[in-house]
């Protein structure tokens, strides 16, 4: 087939799309809304949104697990082989393709992504470097049109309508998925990308708002929650309380090396003791980054002063990656664990409370340990927060104000990310 006519076909069928994803959702939605699950068959923990594909021929579709990253330049995805998927051309013959080439991943590690064929279709293909978040290592994959469809929301209930979008994406050989947990095969991107979920969503307009919820759950049995787009956003069982009135915020800061959420923590707290962060020191929010992770200098007073407010709480060895244990039993009898707050005091002024449940993490029957990791004495950025101290607290990316918003522990508000009403109304 001519190049010309396939476009035309592709083009066709992504605006035909586009109406009946309009037209099939009479409610008004304000945001999109995934699934999110807590794998643990993996060395650390990850998360997944679950997202419905259709090849462009509209004549397959399949649900697939996609890991959750803040950080990706691009969204990527296992090639499905037997998919007539749209690769798109190499560089030389692509204005698309040479546009992504600055999103590629450029490292000495990475050999030179040559152009391959594709089979079938008579010409190159564009190639992009990306790194695997599970193993850190560069994947060369291959530039290709997706469809995505789903679920609209009011931000209470999943709405009977879908939502189409066509994002950029990339697609590399299942090889490349052996490290991630077993049902996950691709990378949902969150970032401030361009070629992120969020930015891709308004190809045809400004229908989904640039703004990310998270919820991620603490346990694998039950889903947390996605959003995309602007909220109301209510969680079970207080049914009219909208999650927003919850949050607090503070600015997500320009980094012009990456894609990923900064923000400005000025203060650790710790029973009344303020221990000041270096104004040289960033924070990076991650969702593939299993624990806290903090600079040596920072750390260091940080579990100096957490021992000491601890003081009466019998200590055990370290379990690594931790270095301050703690013995949860008495012989054989568990005992009441309840430790200070750590509270991360943020540019803007407010507080983001990381109390026991998201500070520390029961290791053993009989051992828990406070989930903060020694980054090293060079560790850039200077604090890492990780997805530990993530979970069961509803979180907002906002790049239309350029805002994080947190709602610290909803266990202390009686609810938990894994209470998201998924009943879709009809
Ligand atoms: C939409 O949500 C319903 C109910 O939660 C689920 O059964 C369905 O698979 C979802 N559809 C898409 C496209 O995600
Ligand atoms: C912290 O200090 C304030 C005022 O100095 C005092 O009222 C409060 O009880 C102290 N809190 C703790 C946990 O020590
Ligand atoms: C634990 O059990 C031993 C032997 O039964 C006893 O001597 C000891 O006092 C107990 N310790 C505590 C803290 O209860
Ligand atoms: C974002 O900015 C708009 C307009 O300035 C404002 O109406 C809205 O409340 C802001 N949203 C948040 C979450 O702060
Ligand atoms: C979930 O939403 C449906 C539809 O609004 C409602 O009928 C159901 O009672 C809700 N579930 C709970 C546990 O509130």
């Amino acid at each position: 087939m001519n190049l010309l006519i396939q476009l035309l076909v592709i083009i066709l069928a992504f605006i035909s799309h586009k109406h009946e994803a309009i037209a099939q959702s009479p409610n008004t939605y304000t945001s999109l809304v995934f699934p999110v699950t807590k794998h643990t068959d993996t060395t650390k923990p990850l998360y997944s949104v679950r997202i419905k594909a259709t090849d462009y021929m509209d004549t397959q579709s399949s649900y697939s697990n996609y890991l959750i990253d803040i950080d990706a330049p691009v969204i990527w995805h296992d090639c499905i082989p037997d998919w007539k998927t749209y690769p798109v051309p190499c560089h030389s013959e692509n204005e698309a393709c040479m546009e992504v080439q600055p999103y590629s991943y450029k490292n000495p590690s990475c050999h030179p992504n040559s152009n391959r064929k594709i089979p079938g279709w008579g010409y190159c293909s564009c190639p992009v470097n990306v790194v695997n978040p599970v193993t850190g290592s560069c994947e060369n994959t291959v530039f290709n049109y997706d469809y995505f469809t789903m679920n609209t929301s009011n931000g209470k209930n999943v709405l009977n309508g879908v939502y189409g979008a066509t994002p950029t994406g990339s697609c590399a050989s299942s090889s490349s998925f052996k490290s991630f947990p077993k049902d996950v095969k691709g990378v949902m991107t969150f970032s401030s990308s361009p070629y992120a979920l969020p930015a891709s969503l308004n190809l045809y307009g400004e229908l989904v708002k640039k703004i990310t919820a998270l919820c991620l759950p603490s346990k694998s049995s039950a889903p947390g929650v996605l959003f995309t787009g602007t909220g109301p956003y209510y969680l079970l069982p207080q049914s009219n309380v909208d999650i927003r009135s919850l949050l607090s915020y503070t600015p997500l800061l320009d980094n012009p090396n990456s894609f990923g959420y900064f923000i400005s923590i000025k203060a650790i707290v710790i029973k009344n003791r303020s221990i000041n962060i270096p104004a040289d020191a960033t924070t990076k929010l991650s969702t593939t980054e299993p624990y806290t992770t903090l600079r040596t200098d920072i750390f260091t007073r940080v579990a100096r002063r957490f021992s000491m407010v601890t003081k009466r709480i019998p200590t055990a060895k370290p379990i690594a990656p931790f270095d301050r244990c703690f013995r949860r039993s008495t012989n054989g009898t568990k005992v009441g664990f309840k430790v200070p707050n750590i509270d991360f005091s943020l540019q803007g002024g407010k507080t983001w409370t990381i109390s026991t449940a998201n500070s520390i993490k029961q290791m053993t029957k009989d051992v828990a340990c406070l989930a903060l990791v020694d980054g090293g004495a060079t560790s850039v950025p200077a604090i890492t927060i990780g997805t530990f101290q993530f979970e069961d607290n509803f979180v907002v990316f906002d790049l239309e104000n350029s805002t994080f918003g947190f709602s610290s522990s909803l266990l202390s508000k009686k609810t938990s990310c894994a209470n998201f009403n998924f009943t879709q109304l009809m």
